[in-house]
């Protein structure tokens, strides 16, 4: 089965044609990100705005890609949330008239269950059940993947995602947007241990996570330093706030492993390509004998391919939409 995928829920575009849930014939994308860039962080209106100047020429590019035709397209998939709900509308959109024009089931899909199944397309052997760390620009979840369509969310964060709070982080060391991966680099010309930075514990519900006062104590850190004419090692900090992020995710991902008896985690997401949170993850999971499975970079970030894996499964459960098919800025998973 050949699914037409679409993903514009931020500021990629993204089209593919995955067959069969598994394998990828196609991956076309166009980021925005230098876009975006000039004002540090993503303009909603202007990401709307470029979704609709690419989608249709990536469409013919993934088609191409594939070596395939539009006859050839036998369902089409689509982000419907979460997202900037003008940037997920335009792939709703278009998806919608695309699967119109073409007689063709539409299916809905949850931009994180996307993120989670990215892994399938890198792991033939990977099945549910297993238990994910879906960790990305706009989303941090620990979700207990039950079967393809069936998850429960065990543990999320209480404010900021994990990458919003690498971007804003990354902002003040002066990097450029999206900040999680030259943090991520310059994280790693230091060993850390200068700057005692917050844990948090949230009572009652020990899987929940938050990054905002992670994030206000790296913008005082910064504002003290400046103020007072102090030099900030910014190596130093950006290794002890990536410490402290992985803090956060690492040891709650174990945690629910244990309480949930799933000897298989997978991580998911944007923030999934940060060398240090895999580093702790690859340490934890060898220590409580658990099956490790880390997306390749390129399908950590948001891409087409992972939309048109997860809505493989979706459609073999049945979840196909009409034409009244909305798009959501927020959407249980
Ligand atoms: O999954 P993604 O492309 O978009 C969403 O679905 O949100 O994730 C983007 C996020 C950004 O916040 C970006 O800074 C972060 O992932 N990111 C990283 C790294 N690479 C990208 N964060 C930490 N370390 C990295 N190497």
């Amino acid at each position: 089965m050949n699914i037409l995928a679409f993903e514009s829920s931020c500021d990629e575009t993204a089209v593919a044609v995955v067959r069969d849930g598994r394998t990828v014939l196609s991956d076309a994308i166009l980021s925005q990100a230098d876009m975006h860039a000039l004002y540090g962080g993503v303009v909603p209106e202007i990401a709307s705005r470029k979704h609709v100047e690419a989608i249709a020429g990536l469409t013919d590019q993934a088609l191409s890609d594939a070596g395939l035709t539009k006859s050839d397209v036998d369902a089409v998939a689509v982000t419907y949330a979460p997202g900037l709900i003008g940037a997920v509308l335009v792939g709703v959109s278009f998806a919608k008239s695309v699967a119109y024009a073409l007689d063709v089931p539409l299916i809905p899909v949850h931009h994180v269950r996307g993120h989670i199944a990215a892994n399938y397309l890198a792991f033939p052997e990977l099945e549910p059940p297993f238990l994910a760390l879906a960790i990305s620009g706009g989303n941090t979840l620990i979700v207990d993947v039950r079967d393809y369509t069936d998850m429960a969310i065990l543990g999320a964060t209480r404010d900021d995602a994990a990458g919003e709070c690498f971007d804003k982080a990354a902002r003040v060391l002066g990097l450029p947007y999206p900040g999680g991966k030259p943090m991520d680099a310059l994280a790693q010309q230091s060993p850390g241990g200068k700057y005692t930075l917050p844990r948090v514990h949230v009572e009652g519900a020990e899987l929940d996570m938050s990054f905002s006062g992670l994030k206000t104590a790296v913008v005082n850190l910064a504002h003290n330093a400046q103020q007072k004419g102090e030099p900030l090692d910014a190596a130093a900090l950006a290794r002890d706030f990536t410490q402290a992020v992985s803090d956060e995710l690492v040891p709650r991902a174990m945690e629910a492993a244990r309480r949930t008896g799933r000897r298989t985690i997978v991580a998911a997401g944007g923030v999934a390509a940060n060398s240090i949170i895999r580093g702790d993850l690859e340490r934890a999971c060898r220590q409580a004998g658990c099956r490790l499975y880390l997306p390749p970079l390129r399908l950590c970030g948001d891409n087409g391919a992972m939309i048109g894996a997860q809505g493989y499964y979706e459609y073999l459960a049945g979840h196909t939409a009409d034409l009244s098919l909305n798009a959501y800025a927020t959407r249980d998973l």
